[in-house]
């Protein structure tokens, strides 16, 4: 392949990614911007393997079939509620390969650089691997807490901030001493550098509680990025840079959104050590006052008399596989004239997007399923809120409980409805390990057991029961 058509087929497939992100910023048009992204992914890795520059195609192959097998597996196979830790592992392959990449690269320049040239160049590998290895080693410690396999609670080490500049420094110091070696000769340096900006990595993503780590994976996604456009700079790679640069933007635009659904400070995830609020139970009081409890009959019988519906779905709705039955009491909700609304909470589940993935699968319409911005101020004009499996994104606490460790967070308030229907299992908490009055509030009932179980049981009632339509939807 010329020069040119490889150049060709780069701009296309930067086109197309460029598309898929802004498709993918919308549910009616995701399905159509990962068919950009996977059509510009397949031109940008054929053109990379037919231009001029690559005669090993034996090593070319040897590498990709086992990839695209491996990688195939694993996306089929994975639950929607492990996709954190798929992608919390995907981000520390980008690091990896931007370490790799960055050394190879000084041990075997691709042309004979000097001055200005020279210095750039051995600043890009420097840095691209800094940004590597804190990414490498920040998505084992977020996969690792993602699976439990690491305790969840923020490591707190006395004088940890100055544990962090102190690595700073370190890699600073060892800058100056690469920048300054002739040929290979600092490697040593670049090495140890490797290692400092390693333990960087560990101890900034250790010192994140778990609650936080949503905000911590889309920084990842964004550090990954930037690790891949210094891949990019390193390889002359024009595709790799923009690439990097719109997956590095991108992850930091969102973790800003996720931030802000979480009330906590962009700045605190950057520096580390955030979300290291008690993450114990509750604020400075436990909810008081007993839970009322109903059965899937009395929700029927509520959801009968409702005019207007809002579901707010949770984590406990993706673990159940409830979506299906949701949608279907929708419709049917829906078919006797009920205005019926979903309210999605930013970071509800356990990825961004979580219940909107499920929604869609279970052929909910779009144009109901809104964000808790849009729907926040309805509430009060409703007559039933059911909430599915959700806890932490519905909890009074964050606005009423200063004390609270989610204090400030910004929830669906469902309690401002006449009734709220909680659907779960027990009283316990949720994900960020924090008590939640709502469910010893006058205005709500709790349906125990589990999310499906029970959303079935109210399909199956309402099916028995012969309410005369009074509008279509
Ligand atoms: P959570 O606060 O995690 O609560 C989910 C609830 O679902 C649990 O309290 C659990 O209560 C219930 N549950 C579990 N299995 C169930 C089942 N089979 N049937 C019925 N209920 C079931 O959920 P949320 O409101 O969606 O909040 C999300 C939390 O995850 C936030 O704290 C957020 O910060 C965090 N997080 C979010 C993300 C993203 S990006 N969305 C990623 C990681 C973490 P029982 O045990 O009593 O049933």
């Amino acid at each position: 392949m010329t020069n040119n058509l490889v150049t060709l087929a780069y701009i296309t497939a930067i086109v197309l990614f460029i598309l898929s992100l802004g498709g993918l910023s919308n549910q009616e048009t995701a399905k159509r911007g990962n068919l950009y992204g996977i059509v510009g992914m397949v031109l940008a890795i054929s053109a990379t393997a037919f231009s001029a520059g690559l005669t090993n195609y034996v090593a070319l192959v040897g590498v990709l079939v086992p990839g695209v097998v491996i990688g195939a597996l694993m996306a089929s196979r994975v639950e929607m509620t492990a996709m954190p830790e798929l992608v919390a592992m995907l981000h520390s392959f980008v690091g990896l390969a931007a370490v790799l990449v960055g050394v190879g690269n000084y041990l075997q320049p691709e042309a004979a650089l000097v001055g200005a040239e020279e210095t750039i160049h051995l600043l890009e590998i420097y840095i691209g691997v800094f940004i590597g290895a804190v990414t490498f080693t920040g998505s084992v410690v977020a996969f690792g807490k993602l699976k439990a396999i690491i305790s969840s609670k923020p490591l707190t080490l006395p004088g940890r901030h100055l544990l962090n500049i102190g690595l700073l420094v370190g890699t600073v110091a060892l800058g100056v001493v690469f920048m300054g070696a002739a040929g290979t000769a600092g490697l040593p340096a670049l090495l140890g550098m490797c290692g400092l900006a390693g333990l960087l990595g560990i101890h900034l993503v250790a010192a994140i509680g778990g609650a936080d780590m949503p905000v911590v994976i889309s920084m990842l996604n964004s550090y990954s990025g930037w690790a891949a456009a210094a891949a990019g700079f390193m390889l002359s790679n024009d595709l790799l840079i923009v690439t990097g640069a719109l997956v590095g933007s991108s992850g930091a635009i969102l973790s800003i959104i996720m931030c802000r659904a979480m009330n906590r400070s962009f700045l605190s995830v950057i520096l580390g050590g955030f979300g290291n609020a008690p993450a114990a139970k509750g604020g400075s009081s436990a909810p008081g006052g007993e839970a009322t409890s109903t059965t899937a009959a009395e929700t029927v019988e509520l959801l009968t008399q409702a005019n207007s519906v809002i579901i707010t779905p949770g984590y406990g709705m993706a673990v159940a596989q409830a979506q299906h039955a949701v949608a279907d009491i929708t419709k049917i909700l829906r078919d006797r004239g009920t205005q019926v609304r979903f309210g999605i909470h930013p970071v509800a589940g356990r990825l961004p997007g979580h219940m909107n993935v499920l929604l869609a699968e279970a052929n909910v319409p779009y144009d109901i399923v809104l964000e808790m911005d849009e729907i926040n101020e309805d509430f009060s004009e409703t007559d039933v809120v059911l909430v599915i499996g959700a806890n932490d994104t519905v909890n009074p606490s964050a606005l009423e409980d200063p004390t609270s460790p989610i204090a400030g967070m910004p929830v669906l308030e469902v309690w401002q409805a006449q009734n709220v229907v909680v659907m779960k299992r027990s009283l316990s908490v949720g994900y960020a390990g924090v008590d939640n009055p709502l469910f010893y509030k006058e205005n709500t009932q709790m349906l125990f057991g589990d999310a499906k179980a029970n959303v079935s049981a109210i399909l199956a009632e309402m099916q028995k029961s012969k309410v005369p339509a009074m509008a279509s939807a």
